[in-house]
């Protein structure tokens, strides 16, 4: 699958690495001059897969987009013509910071693209988890939400190929701001309660 990742930096970076070695093309859209973050993940990744914008969702059919919440809008609406492509949304509203306006940060891309699709997903956990999803031996699990059932099934495909052992549907996008309070869940108990970031979340039934 071609993959463009617009905002890679912690989370864009670590699913760049797990994407590549699932064996996906991976086009990373950054602005230039390329930041230190950048600089370093091309020299993991390679420079040639790094391009503008515009151009690496020009050649990808799933977006993922991981950049700071407040920059959300102005980052969509640099992305050109998503229409008929699959926008994954990784990013928070942490303690208000956000796009102005919106209630979640997969709103305001709705509101401000072609795109139709959006699933949330990747949001809900730290960077730390996707870098390595191993717990022991278990994998951690992961959710996501969003109206469209072919681009949730793609989604959890790309989930499992990052390491994970599963990622629930929590619903549509009527889930989005629920999916974000999960998010803040995870970052209240790792860092105000004192849990730290080396913990993740699993479903366990019987
Ligand atoms: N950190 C976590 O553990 C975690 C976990 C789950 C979800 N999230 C969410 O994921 C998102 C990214 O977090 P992160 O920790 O990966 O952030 P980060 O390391 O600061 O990376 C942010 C990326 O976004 C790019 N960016 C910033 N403003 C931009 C703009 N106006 N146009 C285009 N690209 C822009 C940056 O590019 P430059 O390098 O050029 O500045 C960088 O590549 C946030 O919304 C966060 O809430 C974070």
């Amino acid at each position: 699958m071609n993959i463009a990742i617009i905002g890679s930096g912690n989370v864009g970076g670590a699913l760049a690495k797990k994407w590549i070695k699932a064996g996906h093309t991976v086009i990373i859209g950054a602005r230039l001059p390329l930041s230190d973050k950048n600089i370093t993940l091309a020299t993991q990744i390679g420079e040639d897969r790094f391009t503008s914008i515009p151009h690496a969702v020009e050649q990808c059919e799933v977006i993922l987009i991981a950049a700071p919440a407040p920059a959300c809008v102005d980052v969509v609406k640099s992305l050109g013509d998503t229409s008929g492509k699959i926008i994954i949304d990784a990013m928070n509203i942490v303690m208000g910071r956000g796009p102005q306006g919106y209630n979640t940060t997969a709103e305001a891309i709705l509101t401000n693209t072609q795109s139709k699709t959006v699933v949330k997903c990747f949001n809900t956990t730290g960077f730390n988890n996707m870098e390595n999803t191993r717990y022991g031996e278990q994998s951690l699990d992961l959710f996501m939400a969003g109206d469209n059932k072919d681009a949730k099934a793609l989604v959890r495909q790309l989930a499992i190929d990052a390491g994970f052992a599963e990622c629930y549907d929590v619903g549509g996008n009527d889930k989005f701001a629920l999916m974000e309070q999960f998010a803040f869940f995870w970052i209240n108990l790792a860092m105000m309660q004192g849990q730290g970031r080396e913990m993740g979340f699993k479903l366990l039934k019987r």
